[in-house]
């Protein structure tokens, strides 16, 4: 089979073609995506049908934005390899994580595990409140080769909950879900996961997860106050919500308690299908190439990447002294980046082009000489 046929397409979008609908990328080399994917020309229109089309005709708009809410679960369920009846909307991926931790029923001596340097959210959403009287389980990580395999030492026959990030929002370390998955399994332990730093960037099989959660404005170039949470059945049946609303009155085990942010959803639903159009195979190859373009100029130009080459997704991070400088100097060039954790953290997503790979390769050769 064509290359072009492995990627599911007939003809190969051009980057030329796609970045006009970026227009800001003319501008400047944007590389920061893991902090916010830039949005396309099509977006405003998409949210403004919300008001225009359907909020404009009051509550008979209701079942307008009901259908927009349930065609956005499909292309959500089909992207992530789910059934769109397991796909719900909260606010933020950070309330997502706090609803889970208030509804899961732990008991005194089980173990809720996590890396040591997750994303804030995915710990402090382990509040004492939320905790009771479990223990939270703080994995210290001492190579990101091994992120994986230390997770999974951390687990123990106590462990009830393992929460991760799919992708590391600073080392850009994807970790392997199916095995830990499996290892939660073997100890009958559930898994949530944020994927924040994935989906988008990478093919991802959320069915693995009992709970898989993330925000749309990253890799999914779309708004804030909208997350997308996919809940396995039989996770779900163990949960109790303690928030509770007309979305999820009891007997319900759902965790969405109101209305979700429809014209948010309106433009993630516009971009996806805008995005499935142009292929999701293709995206990620994108990301594939661009990334291992970085880690391979970078490791033999003597940088210290920490991103693991065969473990990365849309992020390479490179240890700096100097980070907050080094950036700043960057930008002051054009070239925007951002520092998290006093790594350089460089996050090209498919509308970037090689030349502006090279252009920051250089750039950021200046510094070191
Ligand atoms: C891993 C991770 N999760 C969650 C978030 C935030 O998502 P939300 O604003 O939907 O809570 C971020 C970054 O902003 C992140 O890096």
């Amino acid at each position: 089979m064509s290359e072009l046929g492995r990627l599911g397409l007939q003809s190969e979008p051009t980057l030329h073609t796609v970045r006009a609908l970026f227009p800001h990328l003319e501008k400047g080399i944007y590389l920061n995506t893991a902090a916010a994917g830039v949005s396309w020309k099509g977006q405003g229109a998409a949210a403004a049908r919300f008001y225009d089309e359907h909020k404009s005709l009051g509550f008979a708009g209701q079942s307008a934005w009901r259908a927009e809410m349930e065609r956005t679960q499909r292309l959500l369920a089909d992207l992530l390899r789910v059934r769109a009846e397991q796909v719900s909307f909260v606010s933020s991926t950070t309330e997502a994580l706090n609803l889970v931790a208030h509804a899961v029923r732990l008991e005194r001596g089980d173990q809720v595990v996590l890396s040591a340097d997750e994303f804030p959210s995915i710990l402090l959403a382990w509040s004492a409140g939320a905790l009771r009287e479990a223990e939270l389980v703080r994995v210290p990580i001492r190579r990101e080769a091994t992120r994986t395999e230390e997770l999974i030492q951390g687990m123990t026959a106590r462990t009830r909950l393992v929460c991760v990030s799919h992708v590391h929002w600073s080392t850009g370390t994807r970790v392997d879900l199916t095995q830990i998955a499996a290892a939660a399994g073997r100890v009958g332990a559930r898994l949530i996961v944020d994927g924040a730093h994935a989906v988008g960037a990478i093919d991802v099989d959320a069915s693995v997860a009992d709970f898989y959660t993330g925000p749309v404005f990253k890799w999914l170039l779309s708004a804030f106050g909208l997350a997308y949470v996919v809940l396995r059945e039989e996770f779900a049946a163990e949960l109790e919500p303690t928030l509770r609303g007309y979305r999820n009155a009891p007997p319900s085990r759902e965790l969405e308690i109101a209305h979700p942010n429809y014209p948010a959803m309106y433009a993630l639903s516009a971009t996806l299908e805008w995005l499935q159009g142009l292929s999701w195979h293709w995206m990620h190859h994108r990301v594939d190439s661009l990334t291992r373009l970085l880690h391979d100029e970078l490791t033999q130009s003597g940088w210290d990447v920490v991103t693991p080459r065969e473990h990365r997704a849309g992020i390479i991070s490179i240890p700096d002294d100097n980070a907050d400088q080094t950036a700043d100097r960057l930008a002051s060039q054009g070239v925007e980046i951002t520092v998290r954790d006093g790594f350089l953290r460089v996050s090209p997503h498919f509308y970037n082009s090689e030349a502006e790979i090279y252009r920051f390769l250089q750039l950021l050769g200046r510094e070191r000489a």
